[in-house]
């Protein structure tokens, strides 16, 4: 660690000179950003277009049992109107999405504002038509295709809130996020490809919704042809429907704090939570982080390569760049498929000026050699940036040297679901990366380090410590679907008058920010969020289980994997059939993401005298590292550790 910390890249003068924002201007703006909150965001807020300007900006408190965050609150906008209707005029021929499919045989599309335009009022106009009104909830389903962006800016433009569901999730998993928000309609598609297989998105979805109200309509994109069984009354053709409706439909005014959408997110405990995310403040953030973080330039070409179904594909596939009349390009596939040149080959097809995916990706592709990223033209490419988990030297070397040729600038973005938008970040001319680092605060962000047990706040600049934000930014969470005290709880409880982050973080000598995971019972496998509570209770739901405990491991492309102990009940006996039963178990019950990579037979858990189990000693054990186990003196037990050690998993 050490050594990254001392290795320093600046920018290349080329691409400084160039940049919004240089390293004075990034001083000068974080100081009065942090100075005067009020007049840095009355000035920032001025990025959209306000039917009713905005007469207050900040208005938050983070004190429990009173927590309230408001931005912008009496200013009315349309978010669908920012991201569309207000570029017509300069470009309306401009290509607003690039489409690449999963086929690199099929064709592109290249849609324009003009044709965004239409499509998203046709889609909103099949919505009314079902009935959807301001404030309901449409759940949206979905590959990734262009109609994913039209039904989420769809439900913007008439001010329904929606709620994507990752379609790696499972119908169970669907079914009890369509109940959490009581949606009143769900949006799917026939198939998804990816990779060259498909996943069954619309039989999928009717599993879903034997388990939900049959008020619940179903709007099906047919996107492959796929052969999918209908229910008259409840199915409707959207693209059928698209066709006979009116071309135009007008954006509804709404308030700066409504809600714009629900993204279901795992915790350290018990079910997912929504996370409710407002217009304004959040469409603003999106818009900001994304010009400056990506250093984008009008006619730019911007890609991300993360899935609608998470944050970072809301905020940095759509609503960012839609909001600042960017192109960005939206790909159906994987980096793998066909070969493990994907990626660059739609890079150089497209022309892409800044790039953006996950360690996870960049590991896989690293492992599949070099010669990959060489047969493509890349030198379109300005910036790379990367989000969702720690990367690690190599993986950034590798993409700084292979991908990048040493002349773009990497911004390892540290941000979360809640908090909508980059939160520690390089600004590409402005601040010197070091590999691993998401190095600086964005504007307006307070990070601060606490003292884990005491939460007092640790001032040395050299120091590690939980990671906490002192003060409230336009595109953070607002509240809990359904649930404001549970929102309390998670992030205000712990540490009294600040938002917790659930991370860990050193901080060097020179105010790096070093983010060292979660400090929490979360996993991020392959930069996905998985609460180890969640994989534990599909668990115990099979009949063959007994008890189950999950942590997580280091996984060389994963960067963790999941690790289950499992004790089974006294009739059942240990078998690959079994296991095998298990993995497809937990498959069914959440998605594919939460598959154990490593299940152990475990005759008994280590527990304390009072029941609670030591999940230190089991992550110490997944780790291969039994040498360091401890205090093991409170153990009910001891011996159960010996059993666990010997047949250990994962032994290399
Ligand atoms: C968690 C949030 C925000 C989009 C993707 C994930 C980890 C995220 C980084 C980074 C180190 C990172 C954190 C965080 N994380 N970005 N650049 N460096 N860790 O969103 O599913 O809400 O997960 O991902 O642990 O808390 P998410």
């Amino acid at each position: 660690m050490l050594d990254t910390e001392k290795s320093s890249h600046p920018a290349p003068d080329s691409f400084v000179a160039k940049a919004h924002v240089d390293a004075a201007r990034y001083e000068q703006m974080y100081q009065a950003s942090v100075d005067d909150p009020d007049a840095f965001w009355a000035k920032e807020g001025k990025r959209l277009d306000w039917i009713e300007p905005f007469t207050k900006v900040k208005n938050a408190n983070f004190t429990l049992g009173e927590v309230s965050i408001k931005w912008f609150e009496d200013g009315v906008l349309n978010v669908a109107a920012n991201c569309i209707d207000r570029h017509l005029a300069t470009r309306a021929d401009q290509t607003a999405i690039i489409w690449e499919p999963d086929e690199p045989t099929d064709p592109a599309l290249h849609i324009t504002y003009r044709e965004l335009h239409e499509n998203v009022c046709r889609f909103a106009n099949v919505l009314l038509s079902q009935g959807v009104m301001r404030g309901d909830r449409v759940v949206i389903y979905m590959p990734m295709i262009p109609e994913a962006a039209y039904a989420m800016l769809a439900c913007a433009r008439i001010g329904a809130i929606h709620s994507i569901v990752f379609a790696g999730f499972s119908p169970d998993a669907l079914a009890n996020r369509i109940n959490d928000c009581g949606a009143k309609l769900v949006v799917t598609a026939d198939t998804a490809p990816r990779g060259g297989k498909r996943t069954a998105l619309k039989s999928n979805t009717d599993a879903a919704l034997l388990h939900c109200s049959d008020k619940v309509r179903c709007l099906v994109v047919k996107h492959t042809g796929d052969q999918i069984s209908w229910i008259d009354g409840r199915d409707v053709d959207v693209k059928a429907m698209m066709k006979t409706v009116a071309p135009d439909c007008p954006p509804r005014p709404m308030g700066a704090e409504d809600p714009l959408f629900i993204l279901y997110t795992s915790g350290s405990t018990g079910k997912p939570k929504g996370v409710v995310h407002s217009s304004g403040g959040y469409l603003a953030y999106a818009a900001m982080t994304h010009q400056l973080t990506f250093d984008y330039h009008d006619g730019d070409v911007f890609w991300c390569s993360a899935d609608v179904g998470w944050v970072t594909g809301h905020s940095y596939i759509v609503y960012g760049p839609l909001a600042n009349g960017a192109t960005t390009l939206m790909f159906e596939g994987v980096p793998t498929y066909p070969d493990a040149g994907r990626f660059w080959e739609v890079c150089a097809k497209h022309g892409v000026n800044q790039f953006y995916t996950a360690p996870t990706a960049i590991r896989a592709l690293m492992g599949q050699g070099s010669e990959w990223v060489e047969k493509h033209d890349l030198s379109s490419l300005r910036l790379l940036g990367t989000v969702g988990e720690p990367i690690n030297p190599e993986a950034w070397e590798w993409y700084n040297e292979t991908v990048g040729k040493g002349r773009c600038p990497i911004v390892d973005t540290w941000w979360q679901t809640e908090t909508g938008g980059h939160m520690i970040t390089p600004l590409p001319g402005a601040i010197p990366t070091k590999p691993g680092s998401a190095t600086k605060p964005f504007f307006g962000v307070q990070p601060v380090l606490l003292e884990p047990n005491t939460g007092e706040v640790i001032d040395d600049t050299a120091a590690e410590g939980v990671l906490a934000i002192a003060d409230s930014w336009p595109g953070q969470m607002r509240t809990v679907w359904g649930d404001h005290a549970r929102f309390e709880e998670t992030y205000f409880q712990q540490y009294p008058g600040y938002y917790f982050s659930g991370d860990g973080c050193r901080r060097d000598a020179d105010g790096y920010y070093w983010i060292t995971g979660r400090v929490d019972d979360v996993l991020n496998v392959s930069g996905h969020r998985m609460g180890t509570a969640e994989v534990e209770s599909a668990l115990v739901a099979h009949k063959a289980v007994a008890e189950a405990a999950v942590v997580g491991y280091p996984h060389d492309v994963k960067g963790q994997g999941i690790y289950a102990y499992v004790t089974l009940m006294n009739n059942e006996t240990p078998s690959d059939e079994l296991r095998k039963d298990l993995e497809t178990w937990v498959r069914t019950e959440i998605g594919p993401i939460a598959k154990p990579d490593l299940i152990q037979w475990a005759p008994g858990l280590p527990k304390t005298r009072s029941g609670k189990i030591m999940r230190r000693i089991l992550r110490k054990i997944a780790e291969n590292d039994y040498g360091a186990l401890g205090d093991t003196s409170t153990l009910a037990d001891p011996s159960v550790v010996d059993d666990l050690i010997e047949n250990r998993m994962n032994k290399g």
